[in-house]
């Protein structure tokens, strides 16, 4: 298979840096171009980010000395060397809207991490093992955009990347309702103890925005492309509680499930074990073999020994149980910035090249 060059917008950032890591020996991917702001631009990629490396593994060698280009005045220069783009930056959402969709204008694909697309009509976001179908609405966006391959795909928030997928099995029993309370890491706001002390020994009870994307993300994931729009899901109702904890990596959620047809505990585990996406069935270089692991002790899945299942790509899920409110609770989690960010991007980016949208 032909190698497809690759950009990272926001390089210098957390979610940045991970993608550096994760596509260093990538099989089908090859990093030709870093950008991030006009503060970076002309440095070199290990000058540009300093002290803040965050990722465990070094920087990758073949990146320490690419001088950084200028995310907004250079967007001709990398779409003349990349085939297309991962997108993380820290911008005003218009800004960001603007920025994706000139990429795309001059004809690279973005696979983005930011929010200010997810509920553009014509712009799939996509969890590859829920809703790869919803890449149908990539050639009416591309109508609207005017152009032959440029287009723009995101992926859903990290709060909801351990509750969704353990849901979605469970659709045909029909989700009436959902209560979900999160409790996410710090890294998850760009974060690491070092730069956020004040999170040691701490727990703050508000995320902003973040219980509004908890809730309304889930709907267009489970929505349906008709015509030139991907049309929302109107059921489950869900509520969240988002809260920031004392984790370095891996969000955890707490959640209750009311059904129609209340499945039984050994169905709704079946339906764990058993499932499998379009990730798996493509055998996408960075989908998990599993998953979903269901584990049985009553202390799992806890954050230091289940964020890294799978590379960081699986969801863990424990303590399913009958709830005296709702039919059953069960708690999950998975890896923020892996699955939850630059893992679960890659893997979009994988899914669009296998379904030939990069070509
Ligand atoms: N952290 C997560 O787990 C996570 C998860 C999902 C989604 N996200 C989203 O991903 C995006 C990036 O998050 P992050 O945590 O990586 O943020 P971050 O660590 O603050 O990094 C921000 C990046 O944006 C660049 N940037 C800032 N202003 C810019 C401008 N005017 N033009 C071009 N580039 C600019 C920065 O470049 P300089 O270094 O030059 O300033 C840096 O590369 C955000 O939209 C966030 O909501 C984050």
């Amino acid at each position: 298979m032909k190698k497809y060059n690759v950009g990272i917008i926001g390089a210098t950032g957390m979610v940045g840096q991970r993608f550096a890591s994760l596509l260093e020996n990538h099989p089908w991917f090859e990093v030709k171009a870093l950008a991030a702001s006009s503060r970076s631009a002309g440095k070199t990629y290990e000058e540009a980010v300093g002290n803040r490396w965050a990722m465990k593994t070094p920087m990758p060698e073949n990146m320490k000395n690419m001088v950084v280009f200028d995310a907004t005045s250079d967007i001709e220069k990398i779409a003349g060397l990349v085939d297309f783009v991962f997108c993380a930056v820290d911008m005003k959402k218009d800004e960001i809207k603007k920025l994706e969709e000139d990429y795309a204008k001059a004809e690279c694909p973005v696979v983005s991490n930011n929010s200010a697309h997810r509920h553009t009509k014509d712009v799939p976001m996509i969890v590859p093992e829920i809703n790869a179908d919803h890449t149908a609405i990539i050639d009416a966006q591309r109508k609207r955009l005017g152009t032959k391959k440029g287009f723009v795909a995101v992926k859903s928030n990290c709060s909801l990347q351990s509750y969704v997928p353990a849901l979605h099995p469970l659709m045909e029993y029909g989700i009436t309702k959902v209560l979900a309370c999160t409790y996410q890491a710090i890294s998850g706001a760009g974060k690491t103890f070092e730069t956020w002390p004040e999170m040691v020994d701490n727990l703050i009870p508000f995320i902003g925005g973040e219980e509004e994307k908890s809730e309304k993300e889930p709907l267009k994931l489970w929505g349906k492309v008709e015509g030139d729009e991907i049309v929302d899901a109107t059921t489950p109702a869900i509520t969240t509680q988002c809260f920031r904890v004392p984790v370095s990596d891996g969000h955890t959620a707490a959640v209750f499930v009311s059904f129609d047809k209340k499945p039984s505990v050994e169905e709704i585990k079946e339906k764990w074990n058993n499932f499998a996406g379009e990730a798996q069935r493509l055998n996408l270089p960075s989908a998990p073999k599993q998953f979903l692991h269901y584990f049985e002790e009553d202390n799992q899945p806890q954050i230091k020994t289940a964020r890294e299942l799978e590379n960081g790509m699986a969801v863990s899920i424990g303590r399913l149980r009958e709830d005296t409110q709702y039919d059953y609770k069960f708690v999950c989690m998975s890896h923020n910035t892996l699955r939850g960010a630059a893992g679960g991007a890659v893997l979009l980016a994988e899914l669009l090249t296998a379904q030939g949208f990069m070509d």
